[in-house]
């Protein structure tokens, strides 16, 4: 699995100037075009008045990016329609065929690299490092998934025939399939879900978040571009209760892959459980986090620090996989949250376009009021341990959030997780440790979680107790490379698949086995 043929793509690196440059020069290229995008759907699509959301940049809300005709309920019945049938005939392309198209796929977004970065920033808030990052982690889907596409869905398996029976297990689609992405990964995420899907042999109809239809909009166009037939991945832009619950409502829906909030992905199993006469659905969710890292006292408080910046506030904190509670053992908290302070002065909040910004916006002002309002109420309480001054001049236009730390007592202290730049720092004693882990499970997410720790049986000890899906020791949380290090949750944060994973495309697929009577 891990052989010579898998390579994880090259990027770019910024701090070479002979890298950067032209890439910022093909940039600027993209950077006043106006999108005005709709539906992709297996039909054509007449752009309909009334129905069409406008896009602004989170850095900037005077700066037009351009406008999507969302899907009507109507659409997405077709949709599904078209979807449907399709399905027999693609499921039967050989897996070569649509493993190819898959590749085609990842070579074209890295040729395209400096147009889908523009719209991470103009329509995502991203900066240019998590652009580049989000643009090589969806090419490394469509490379690992393809391969993996061929390696699991090409010849059957051969098992044993004590019985004097010859036996094989073969794999293939499921049917179609629903991907509901998220806006923070609006390219990776996004197109992870699409290609998993489409490469077991499903066809797809794909709902991209609300605030970022126009990049995956682009990248449905080269999908097309890179020879999928129209009828087997669609895109059907819109919002939740008008798109996502036509297609969740539907009973030839086989599977979801979503990736958001806990709260929807809820949502969304109930709706598929109350359909009636409809296939068991298969739920692919990957859903929040309360992710939490644990300093002991053997810990080195500058990495400690490096890395919590990193996991806490890199993205915004706009990633599931961020930290939001830092556990500090109290030989060295005040020690790690001096440095801390020291580190979040010298954060530089702004425009995700100039390199020397550390942290964007959040995402729109429905994110930043309901982040502010958590803040506040900490404030109020006193709580507040450090906190990033944000410079008007280059925030005042954008939805800009301060990143912050604060003190909390214990993780039950938080009612649900803060999508954004806020960290909440429990001090504990050596004595306590056992209570801490167990309140981490009781809390009931399972997704990142981290150890700083010299003591190598500590660390050991408290990664082989804890109930998540990723664990990192010393080191930063965040950042999960496709085909080394699997990312997903368990619990509330997800029914458990691993994106990036050798096995994830089984959660896609149908497994057959033929008993043949020799
Ligand atoms: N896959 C991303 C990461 O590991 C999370 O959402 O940071």
């Amino acid at each position: 699995i891990y052989g010579e043929k898998r390579r994880n793509s090259r990027g770019v690196n910024l701090n070479v100037r002979s890298h950067y440059e032209p890439l910022v020069k093909a940039m600027s290229g993209f950077m006043e075009r106006s999108y005005e995008v709709g539906p992709l759907l297996a039909f054509d699509v007449e752009r309909i008045a009334g129905n069409v959301h406008e896009v602004f940049s989170p850095y900037d809300r005077r700066q037009r990016v351009g406008s999507v005709q969302w899907t009507s309920r109507d659409q997405a019945a077709r949709a599904v329609d078209a979807a449907w049938a399709a399905f027999p005939r693609w499921e039967a392309t050989p897996v070569a065929e649509r493993a190819a198209i898959i590749r085609r796929l990842g070579d074209l977004m890295e040729e395209n690299l400096a147009e889908l970065m523009t719209l991470c920033s103009r329509e995502g808030g991203k900066l240019l490092t998590d652009g580049v990052d989000e643009i090589r982690e969806a090419v490394d889907f469509c490379r690992y998934y393809a391969m993996r596409a061929e390696e699991q869905f090409g010849e059957p398996l051969e098992l044993p025939g004590p019985t004097g029976e010859s036996n094989r297990l073969m794999l293939s689609g499921k049917g179609v399939f629903a991907a509901i992405s998220p806006w923070n990964f609006p390219v990776a995420i996004f197109c992870g879900q699409v290609v998993a899907a489409a490469v077991a042999g499903n066809s797809v109809l794909a709902k991209p978040a609300e605030q970022t239809s126009i990049v995956a909009h682009r990248v449905i166009e080269l999908l097309h571009e890179a020879g999928m037939p129209r009828d087997v991945v669609q895109l059907l832009p819109g919002d939740g209760p008008t798109v996502g619950s036509v297609l969740t409502s539907d009973p030839r829906i086989t599977g979801v892959a979503f990736t958001g909030g806990t709260d929807t992905a809820q949502i969304i199993n109930r709706a598929l459980a109350a359909r009636e006469n409809a296939p068991l659905p298969a739920l692919v969710a990957e859903t929040g986090g309360m992710n939490a890292l644990i300093v002991d006292s053997t810990a080195l408080p500058e990495q400690v620090v490096a890395d919590v910046i990193q996991s806490a506030y890199q993205s915004a904190g706009q990633r599931c996989s961020a930290l939001r509670v830092l556990y500090l053992q109290e030989d060295v908290a005040d020690r790690v949250i001096e440095i801390l302070r020291g580190a979040m002065d010298e954060l530089h909040v702004g425009d995700p376009r100039d390199l020397g910004t550390d942290v964007g916006p959040v995402i729109d002002e429905d994110a930043r009021k309901n982040l502010l309002a958590h803040i506040e109420q900490l404030k109020g309480e006193g709580r507040l341990l450090a906190e990033t001054r944000l410079d008007p001049a280059h925030t005042a236009h954008g939805t800009f959030v301060p990143p912050v730390a604060f003190s909390i007592d214990a993780i039950d202290a938080l009612e649900r997780e803060q999508f954004g730049p806020v960290l909440h720092v429990v001090r504990y004693k050596a004595s306590e440790i056992e209570q801490v882990l167990d309140s981490i499970n009781a809390r009931g997410y399972g997704l990142t979680f981290g150890v700083h720790s010299r003591n190598e049986s500590f660390a050991q000890l408290v990664a082989q107790k804890i109930r998540v899906g990723n664990v990192y020791i010393n080191r930063n949380i965040i950042g999960a490379v496709v085909g080394v290090q699997p990312f997903g949750g368990q619990g509330l944060s997800g029914t458990g698949p691993k994106a990036g994973g050798p096995h994830y495309l089984l959660r896609f697929a149908t497994e057959k086995t033929v008993t043949v009577n020799t």
